[in-house]
């Protein structure tokens, strides 16, 4: 099973949104009335992972889930879409990780996170998909996971050459400086950027001056996406920046734009090694610019068939 090589691996977070709208936010110790609910997919490394698979990468995602049924549904959905799970592991020592959202008619929110059992996923499921990991074309991971499997699974890849993109979300500030060195592209957004440099990136110029400590720190590739106005892209082997600006469109949701892009990033590289990553990054801001246009996170990727030929 683990002999067939991926084009994308994913080792990262799943997490089961439970969304309730509700006519305003309640106040401590209150219940109010919602007028609609629902279920949906979320997880950093996951979307990414399913934004990959949506555009026709073959793909596993290394990862923890509660033996619950969140836990079963999401091993399903990764299944309906074409992802191996052989590396999805179940465990009875906590629950699958959940985002509870409540979202107000004015499009406001309040967001409780349990990770639960992404903080269990262990070396022990590392080891469990060594072969798989050494084998694949691109690694991805995130930081909804303990950081140092993060860490270790950069390790792996980068020991057998294989093409590691990390994406420092959700950030920390003392991030380990072993994170730069090992990643061949370091993609992350403005928020993301600002927490790790210390200085503000609100527009582009300031995300080039971000981008620029970045790669001091050792990263071969920097992408700062800038939601509507795009991304730029430096690189180690060149002393310019880049700045890759977004196709307007209007905007409905957008949630999940980032991982969208990202995943998208995984696709292309494991599928054009020898394209110029702004190409590689014009491209993926035009898969999550379509994400952007419909409600959802997951469930707004879009396919290969939704896509232009020319992005192909
Ligand atoms: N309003 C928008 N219009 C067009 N493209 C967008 C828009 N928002 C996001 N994107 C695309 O998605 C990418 C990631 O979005 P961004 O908002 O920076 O990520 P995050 O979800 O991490 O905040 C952008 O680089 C861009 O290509
Ligand atoms: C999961 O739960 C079932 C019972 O619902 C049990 O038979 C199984 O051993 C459990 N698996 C793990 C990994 O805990
Ligand atoms: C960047 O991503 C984080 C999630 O890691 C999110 O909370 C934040 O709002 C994003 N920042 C911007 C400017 O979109």
């Amino acid at each position: 099973m683990t002999e067939e090589a991926f084009d994308v691996i994913v080792v990262g977070s799943c997490m089961t949104d439970l969304v309730s709208q509700s006519p305003r936010l309640p106040k401590e110790g209150e219940t109010i009335h919602g007028h609609n609910f629902f279920i949906g997919f979320g997880g950093k490394g996951a979307n990414q992972c399913m934004q990959a698979a949506k555009l026709g990468a073959k793909t596993a995602m290394v990862a923890k889930v509660g033996n619950d049924s969140f836990g079963d549904s999401y091993i399903q959905n990764f299944k309906d879409h074409g992802v191996h799970t052989g590396f999805v592991a179940q465990t009875s020592a906590a629950a699958t990780g959940v985002a509870s959202i409540i979202v107000n008619d004015a499009g406001q929110n309040a967001i409780v996170i349990v990770a639960g059992a992404n903080m269990l996923l262990s070396k022990v499921e590392l080891q469990d998909a060594l072969p798989a990991i050494t084998s694949a074309k691109v690694l991805l991971c995130q930081l909804e996971i303990p950081p140092q499997i993060s860490l270790r699974a950069l390790q792996m890849a980068q020991e057998n050459k294989v093409t590691t993109i990390f994406n420092p979300a959700p950030a920390i500030p003392d991030l380990d400086p072993d994170f730069y060195r090992l990643s061949d592209v370091f993609c992350c957004n403005e928020s993301e950027a600002e927490l790790l440099t210390g200085s503000s990136v609100n527009n582009v110029e300031e995300a080039r001056c971000a981008g620029r400590e970045l790669l001091r720190r050792g990263c071969g590739t920097v992408i700062i996406t800038l939601g509507a106005q795009g991304c730029v892209v430096l690189q180690a082997s060149e002393s310019t920046s880049k700045h890759v600006p977004a196709t307007p469109v209007t905007a409905v949701d957008t949630t999940g734009a980032g991982d969208s892009f990202i995943g998208a990033l995984a696709y292309y590289m494991a599928h054009y090694p020898t394209m110029q990553l702004d190409e590689v990054a014009r491209r993926a801001g035009q898969v999550a610019g379509v994400s952007v246009q419909s409600v959802g996170t997951q469930s707004s990727y879009p396919h290969r068939r939704d896509l232009a030929a020319d992005l192909f």
